[in-house]
């Protein structure tokens, strides 16, 4: 299991980017060549990308590359460019329906097939558009490849003509991160915009948590630590789920299926729920 609490964007176009990125502390590393490109870059950016990858070596980050989407017409020449064993994952931006996802994931088969490629490569997914809001349960079951959905709130609000703000949005990333549930993917919030703003970003991830979404997109390696920070489980929650765990394990075999701890009215949901956090805990 990847841990995605943080997905840092860099622009395929800047190899001095892309060097600096190996050092740093996010969980992913999203090399993209889709809207941080220009478009009379594309090629350029392939070819410098292609070649950094056959040369870095990122450690334990996940390697995901955006690709340009369906409509751009550019998006079988970045995988044929781009996918390698070096890659973790391939993000599609732009996703209207489930029939996107099958023609995507029928381009990653058969360009790894060509290339030789043994890796299971990965499939995440934009959700961007207001029809793969609505369509989300069916784009969810489209393809066994799916590892996790990012959310794009800055494309989404531009097609609803709405603000693009938690307050307003929240119906439509409830329905995401519901559809994301329904096949365990990790559902990953969109990135804060104003770089300078630390308190302003913390005040989002923390809302963002709350709403249950596992991780946020970064555009500037100063937000790295706190998008951590955030969404690993605190002490508070690691302490609440070891007592969980060390209190409902005795009851469970003695055939009890709810107990109280603190007053706290503790079933079998909770101790799932401690087991995830105690998972995440050991894994940071
Ligand atoms: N990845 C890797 N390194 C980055 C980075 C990123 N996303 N953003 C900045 N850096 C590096 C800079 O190169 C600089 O390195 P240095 O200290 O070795 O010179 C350092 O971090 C500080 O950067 P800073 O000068 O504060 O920012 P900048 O003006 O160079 O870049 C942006 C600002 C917004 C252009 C840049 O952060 C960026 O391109 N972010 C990603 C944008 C993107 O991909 N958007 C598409 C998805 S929304
Ligand atoms: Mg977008």
């Amino acid at each position: 299991m990847k841990i995605r609490r943080s997905m840092l964007y860099v622009p395929a176009i800047s190899e001095k980017m892309i060097r600096k990125s190996v050092e740093l502390k996010a969980d992913a590393i999203i090399l993209d060549l889709e809207d941080a490109v220009a478009p009379d870059q594309k090629e350029n950016a392939r070819e410098i990308l292609k070649n950094l990858l056959n040369e870095l070596s990122f450690g334990e980050k996940e390697i995901v590359v955006r690709v340009n989407g369906l409509q751009s017409g550019l998006t079988e020449e970045d995988l044929k460019n781009t996918l390698s064993d070096k890659i973790d994952a391939v993000l599609l931006p732009k996703v209207l329906s489930e029939e996107d996802v099958k023609n995507f994931e029928g381009m990653v088969e058969k360009i790894s097939k060509e290339k030789g490629i043994k890796k299971e490569i990965k499939i995440h997914l934009m959700i961007e558009t207001p029809s793969s809001v609505l369509r989300i349960r069916e784009i969810c079951g489209a393809s066994e490849k799916l590892s996790a959905l990012l959310l794009g709130s800055a494309d989404l609000s531009k097609e609803m003509r709405c603000k693009n703000k938690k307050d307003i949005l929240q119906p439509l990333m409830s329905l995401v991160i519901a559809g994301g549930r329904t096949k365990n993917l990790d559902v990953i919030d969109a990135p804060f915009f104003n770089i300078k703003d630390l308190e302003g970003l913390e005040r989002d991830c923390l809302l963002a948590k709350e709403m249950g979404f596992d991780g946020k997109q970064v555009i500037h390696p100063s937000q790295i630590e706190t998008i951590n920070k955030i969404f690993s489980p605190s002490e508070e929650e690691i302490q609440w789920a070891e007592r969980v765990i060390s209190q409902y394990e005795p009851a469970m075999k003695k055939g009890i299926g709810v107990i109280s701890i603190d007053g706290e009215m503790i079933e079998r949901l909770h101790y799932e729920q401690a087991l995830r956090i105690k998972r995440l805990a050991e894994r940071r």
